[in-house]
């Protein structure tokens, strides 16, 4: 059976296309709201949401595979994306992975920690180059990142 918005999602769905002249132009606000939905844009997020804009399938497809924003596989439940450019890492971000790692108990990129709480994935510059190192973790940002600051976040996320 294909997918569906569920009763809330269809509603911010409806607003959001709403306020643009063509469909296709709320590609990007649709896309976030399908992945709040079902967790990760699958290939059946992505049929779903073309439909939704009436576009073809490969259209959805080249902008979730673009946006490292938009997940293809599910993520633990805090999904930590560590920059990687210039500026963070100068400033220690390889070493800011090695630390989530040991800490979360799950590699860079290689999937979700066996208690289904962590994900860690290498990214491009978020543009907090300043505060750097940083991360993001689901949709907050968290910089000038130290080994006591990822202690401190890292176990209260292990106890909620
Ligand atoms: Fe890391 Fe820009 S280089 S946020």
């Amino acid at each position: 059976m294909a997918l569906e918005f569920n009763a809330e999602y269809k509603k911010q769905v409806d607003w959001t296309l709403s306020r643009y002249p063509k469909k296709e132009a709320a590609m990007l606000p649709v896309l976030h709201l399908a992945q709040y939905q079902f967790g990760y844009i699958s290939t059946e997020v992505m049929e779903l949401v073309a439909k939704t804009l009436d576009v073809p399938v490969s259209r959805v497809q080249d902008v979730v595979t673009f946006y490292s924003m938009f997940r293809e596989q599910p993520v633990g439940k805090y999904h930590i994306q560590v920059c990687h450019t210039l500026a963070c890492a100068i400033n220690g971000g390889a070493q800011v992975v090695k630390y989530l790692e040991e800490k979360c108990g799950v590699k860079a990129n290689e999937g979700i920690s066996a208690d289904g709480k962590f994900s860690i994935l290498r990214v491009e510059c978020l543009g907090s180059c300043s505060t750097s190192p940083m991360m993001q973790v689901n949709d907050d940002y968290y910089e000038n990142l130290t080994k006591a600051r990822i202690d401190e976040l890292v176990e209260k996320w292990k106890k909620e």
